[in-house]
């Protein structure tokens, strides 16, 4: 396992995060207390949840946290983990409601507390943005929820890179917290909005990946597996992925790139999972690859080729097949 070292953090942060969305709804409980113990024995630290989690599946919200929760209070094992959680959004079906008002992200926040089981959390993000809620007020916020104790680093997902300039800007004037942590899609894969069919949500590009690099920020990658399409392409063939996946991620760039792991994975013996990873993991970004997974199989898939470095030449030359 990769690590990065923040001296901020209590724990070394795994550069693979659990993303632990459907534990507790759509994974149920032993089998996610499985896939946590797995993890935490492969060297894996940071999990990924969010208040909202999973509210797509009946009274689902919250239901991540409080699995995730329980399980660290029944395990003791606090002090080894990174949470990562977010507040600020509600969620009727993909409609995404935010309120980043500070009376609604503290309540948030003292419910996400509770359920985790915990007195802070080392990663707070605000999952969307909400853009008539001025930056000044956003990073105040934060600011005095920081003061509280309550949590340790702070950072946004699904932000526009203006709005997190903006707001760092104004953070840096006035010695506040930065938002030094972002996440967004971010994969291999050339990325086309029809592949997650949501405008509140990002994906990295030039101008976000420099931003990071320069800052010494943490690029949180979801979706980094692209939903395990390259796997499943090369494992059974093109012909056997599912429609729902193929409409997604089919394009003739996501082809030639395929095309070009297969040859790679070949010829290197490396597993297209160990290749998938490490373009995050590898990256001169602070990158961390979230990856969540059906089965404990495709977990252990996952840990067990978590040390593997991509040359920066192969990075390079992935990026170049277009
Ligand atoms: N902030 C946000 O807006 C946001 C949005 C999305 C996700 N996230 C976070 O990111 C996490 C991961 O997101 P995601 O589920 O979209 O990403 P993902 O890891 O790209 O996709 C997960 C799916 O990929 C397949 N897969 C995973 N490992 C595999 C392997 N080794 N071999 C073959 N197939 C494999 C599985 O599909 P099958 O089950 O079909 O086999 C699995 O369900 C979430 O849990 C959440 O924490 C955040």
């Amino acid at each position: 396992m990769k690590y990065i070292n923040d001296k901020t953090i209590n724990c070394p942060v795994s550069k693979i995060g659990l993303g632990v969305a459907r534990f507790g709804t759509k994974v149920d409980k032993e089998l996610s207390f499985q896939m946590l113990d797995c993890f935490v024995k492969e060297g894996g630290t940071l999990l990924d949840t969010a208040r909202n989690y999973y509210e797509w599946a009946e009274n689902g919200r919250g239901k991540s946290e409080t699995c995730v929760g329980k399980w660290i209070e029944d395990r003791g094992n606090r002090d080894k983990i990174c949470i990562v959680t977010k507040g600020g959004v509600k969620n009727e079906g993909n409609t995404f409601y935010c309120n980043l008002k500070k009376d609604n992200l503290y309540s948030e926040l003292k419910q996400s507390l509770e359920a985790l089981r915990t007195d802070y959390i080392d990663i707070y993000l605000l999952h969307r943005d909400q853009p008539d809620c001025s930056e000044e007020e956003i990073i105040d916020t934060m600011q005095y929820i920081a003061e509280q104790g309550k949590i340790g680093k702070i950072g946004v997902a699904n932000w526009s890179i203006n709005r997190i300039k903006k707001a760092n800007i104004y953070a840096r004037k006035h010695s506040l917290k930065e938002f030094s942590v972002i996440q967004t899609w971010w994969s291999l894969a050339e990325y086309t909005d029809s592949m997650w069919n949501d405008s509140t949500t990002t994906h990295m590009d030039k101008e976000t990946y420099n931003y990071i690099k320069e800052n010494s920020y943490i690029g949180m990658a979801y979706t980094s597996q692209c939903k395990g399409f390259f796997q499943k392409a090369i494992e059974n063939g093109l012909d056997n992925i599912d429609e729902f996946l193929k409409k997604r991620i089919v394009t003739p760039t996501n082809l030639k790139k395929l095309d070009h792991i297969k040859k790679y994975c070949k010829k290197n013996e490396v597993t297209a999972t160990a290749y998938m990873n490490s373009y995050i993991t590898s990256n001169e970004a602070n990158g961390v690859a979230l990856v969540s997974t059906s089965k404990l199989q495709q977990l252990q898939d996952i840990l067990s080729t978590s040390d593997y470095c991509l040359p920066q030449e192969e990075l390079r030359n992935i990026d170049n097949v277009i």
